[in-house]
């Protein structure tokens, strides 16, 4: 059984929108993006779930049927040098709990070689900022305990384990 942990963070206000020097961020443009995200979420996901590739029926069970789902609830990151390099990727959903409405944190991932740049960092701030402007205060990171590398970095950002939100 894997052990799922819920790290919460209460935005106190909008976060700065900084890029980092390496990559810039956009929002996903449908079709054109497909190809690249599953490629990255592949090389990423698998060696976690040894679980068959996503295509591109996965992806629009996920999202595009989804509800609510709308292409700027996704960001892409992008080497700045080969601007057609996608290095990293978030989503978010907005889900409602006894507490409120939140925004849960999707698939955040970030391609190896571009690890400890700040990738996720510059994500996750246009994700924040995304649910200030929304008017969502609570946002939810869904892990599993194993997952150390992402328990260090949304402990970094100030995410805690709050189940009683
Ligand atoms: C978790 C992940 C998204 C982090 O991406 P990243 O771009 O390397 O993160 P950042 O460079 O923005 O890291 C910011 C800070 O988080 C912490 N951090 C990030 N990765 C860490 C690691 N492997 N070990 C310890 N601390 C880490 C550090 O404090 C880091 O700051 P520093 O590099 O100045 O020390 C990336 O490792 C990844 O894609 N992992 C596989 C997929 C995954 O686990 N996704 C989350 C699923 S819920």
């Amino acid at each position: 059984m894997q052990n799922v942990i819920k790290l919460w963070r209460t935005l106190q206000g909008p976060p700065q929108v900084v890029d980092s020097g390496e990559c810039f961020v956009r929002n996903f443009q449908p079709g054109s993006d497909m190809q690249a995200w599953l490629e990255l979420h592949n090389a990423v996901y698998q060696r976690h779930e040894k679980s068959r590739p996503w295509e591109k029926r996965d992806f629009v069970r996920e999202f595009e049927r989804s509800k609510g789902w709308t292409p700027d609830k996704m960001w892409l990151a992008f080497s700045r040098s080969k601007p057609e390099k996608l290095v990293g990727s978030v989503a978010v959903a907005t889900r409602a709990s006894t507490g409120g409405v939140y925004g849960s944190i999707l698939w955040l991932t970030v391609a190896p070689a571009w690890r400890r740049k700040g990738v996720a960092s510059g994500l996750l701030n246009h994700l924040e900022a995304y649910c200030w402007e929304m008017g969502l205060r609570r946002v939810l990171a869904e892990t599993l305990g194993s997952w150390t590398e992402a328990v260090a970095f949304y402990e970094h950002r100030g995410y805690e384990d709050s189940s009683g939100i």
